[in-house]
């Protein structure tokens, strides 16, 4: 990267953590944060233009489509608004804007194919922050805000196919792992991001082994 793209990348970090500063439900600016520095470890072992991988990890969830009624298109709108005001050049700026409007997560049966390989280092990278010790608490936190259970021996999980079907799904957080977290390992675009997946997975199922003797008091 040039001095100049870093300063623009400084400065975008600095406005991206002024705007999510303190949210509860998992989409806060640390969030981003991890989510900048695990692109940057997969970008450069993948050789990925990290301008572009970098601006996309801090713009990916500046105005998520979820707190905004399912608009889809708010995402793209905000970073593009926010990339306008330090003039970054206009492919790099479509570019970033298509990552943002394809990477997210939409249910067991649905694909979200990236079409770059910038864009499968953000997408790998937020999905690795989905996964591991930061992924479990983090969907402990979301079920919070959402006022779900922990666990519901009667509630199955089940295979999503479409994503209104994934989004209405009011299960409990257990759930959630076996609708979607587990499902992340298989699902890496990246050599680097497949051998991180591979650790927090084992680390995941570990963890639900034990909450499962725990729950049955058997530990
Ligand atoms: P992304 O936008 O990165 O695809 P989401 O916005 O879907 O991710 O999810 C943000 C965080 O909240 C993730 O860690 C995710 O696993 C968690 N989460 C999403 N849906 C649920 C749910 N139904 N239960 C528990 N955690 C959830
Ligand atoms: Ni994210």
């Amino acid at each position: 990267m040039t001095q100049a793209e870093q300063d623009i990348v400084q400065t975008i970090a600095a406005e991206v953590r002024r705007r999510l500063g303190g949210d509860g439900s998992g989409h806060d600016w640390w969030h981003v944060f991890r989510v900048w520095n695990t692109a940057r470890t997969i970008g450069a072992q993948e050789h990925a233009d990290m301008f572009v991988v970098e601006l996309a990890a801090l713009l990916h969830d500046v105005a998520d489509w979820k707190y905004h009624n399912g608009d889809e298109s708010v995402g793209p709108r905000v970073a593009r608004e926010i990339m306008q005001a330090q003039s970054v050049d206009a492919g790099c700026m479509d570019h970033v804007c298509d990552i943002i409007a394809t990477i997210s997560f939409k249910g067991a049966g649905v694909q979200t194919p990236m079409k770059t390989l910038e864009g499968k280092v953000v997408q790998d990278a937020d999905r690795l922050d989905a996964m591991g010790a930061m992924g479990i608490a983090r969907a402990f936190a979301y079920g919070g805000h959402k006022n779900r259970a922990l666990y519901d021996p009667d509630n199955k999980p089940t295979e999503h196919m479409n994503k209104e079907q994934y989004f209405s799904d009011n299960g409990s957080t257990i759930n959630h792992f076996y609708e979607k977290l587990l499902l992340l390992k298989d699902r890496m675009n990246t050599d680097a991001a497949r051998a991180l997946a591979a650790e927090r997975h084992i680390f995941m199922q570990q963890y639900l082994e034990r909450f499962f003797k725990e729950w049955n008091g058997e530990m």
